[in-house]
């Protein structure tokens, strides 16, 4: 188990730079998700703390000590990969057991920690098979043995679950929270995957073509995020974004909202959105989800504004009807014209 700090990781390919200084703490046993969308550099900064490239300039730091120069196979860290990356010839045993055999273990204490690994995983039952004769789901629960085995400081996996199909992913996830509660060690987990960071993470780093947007627990990110990025990427259904002119706030007038200073752009989630006769703002319905617990509609605000709103339940409304919605002041998000919180 460790400590991971990044500070000021920069990583340039030739003289495109895709990440630009990366600060981030890391405490002893967190579990933290790298979220953001493709392309923002998650792989390239997991693979700057592995160990497999190393930073333009910058530190990484393991339990406090500069790790820059160690290579990859002393670093501590064990990573698991989206494509598992077996070996079709071994078997599930010998796939596990072949990284300890290149360090020189004695073959008991081999057998000792592949079984451990194997019972914590349920395969014990498979550990003569090839990996061809395995599930996807069964696949990276080996894959993520063979990082068990080597009992690394830190867990790296990139996007471990994204070649499974939605019922697995929904219990692998599981499965992967459950494992760091047992293990109690330090996991760093990248995925595009907005849900499977709410779900799994401690703690979430929120990255955007190489910057961190925002770092923090998913509820926080969720009720108070840093930007419309953020907003907009954390959240599903996605945030509404409407203008601040939308609203009247015309103090002089009964209705006018208050908003703080600056106030540029509105956000509000479709959950938070309520049917109100006497609503401040109308939505033309142009396609109703019912999807039994709750109701999706989506419509217009105005001539061209995309709104989305969830009710509860089932619901009368149909597609071509006009509605009038409130907008609970508690819920509403305030950007500047920055796109930045207030
Ligand atoms: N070896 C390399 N040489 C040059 N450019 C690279 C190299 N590796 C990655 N890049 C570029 O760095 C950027 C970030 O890539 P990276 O793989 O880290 O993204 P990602 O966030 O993991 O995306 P995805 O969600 O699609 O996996 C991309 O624009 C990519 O083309
Ligand atoms: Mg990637």
């Amino acid at each position: 188990m460790a400590t991971l700090d990044l500070d000021s990781v920069v990583k340039s390919f030739d003289q495109t730079t895709i990440l630009h200084g990366i600060n981030l703490a890391i405490r002893d046993g967190e579990f933290v998700v790298f979220v953001g969308p493709s392309g923002c550099g998650k792989s390239t900064l997991l693979r700057v703390i592995a160990g497999l490239e190393s930073p333009s300039s910058g530190d990484i730091r393991i339990d406090g000590r500069q790790v820059n120069s160690v290579s990859a196979a002393h670093r501590g860290c064990a990573m698991v990969f989206q494509s598992y990356a077996l070996y079709p010839h071994m078997t599930v045993y010998d796939n596990m057991a072949f990284g300890l055999e290149n360090m020189g273990i004695a073959s008991a204490q081999i057998a000792t920690k592949v079984n451990g690994a194997a019972k914590l995983l349920r395969l014990e039952e498979l550990l003569q098979r090839k990996p061809t004769q395995l599930s996807g789901g069964q696949r990276q629960r080996v894959a993520i043995g063979r990082a068990i085995v080597r009992e690394p400081k830190v867990f790296l996996f990139d996007e471990p679950l994204s070649n499974l199909d939605a019922e697995l992913r929904v219990s692998m996830r599981a499965e992967i929270r459950d494992l760091h509660a047992r293990l109690k060690a330090t996991m760093v987990y990248v995925t595009h995957d907005q849900v499977e960071a709410m779900t799994m993470a401690d703690k979430i780093v929120v990255l955007r073509a190489g910057r961190i947007e925002q770092v923090g627990a998913p509820l926080d990110l969720y009720n108070k995020p840093a930007n419309t990025f953020v907003a907009g990427f954390i959240g599903s259904p996605r945030m509404n974004f409407l203008p601040a002119s939308i609203l009247p706030h015309d103090a002089a007038t009964a209705r006018a909202v208050p908003l703080p200073e600056g106030t540029h752009t509105l956000g509000l989630r479709p959950e938070h959105v309520q049917l109100d006769s006497e609503g401040l703002i109308s939505m033309r319905v142009s396609q109703v989800e019912q999807l039994g617990s709750t109701s999706l509609l989506h419509g217009m605000v105005g001539d061209d504004m995309a709104f989305e709103m969830v009710c509860n339940g089932q619901t009368p409304v149909a597609r071509g009807d006009s509605v009038r919605l409130a907008l609970p002041l508690e819920h509403l998000h305030c950007f500047d014209k920055e796109g930045l919180r207030l």
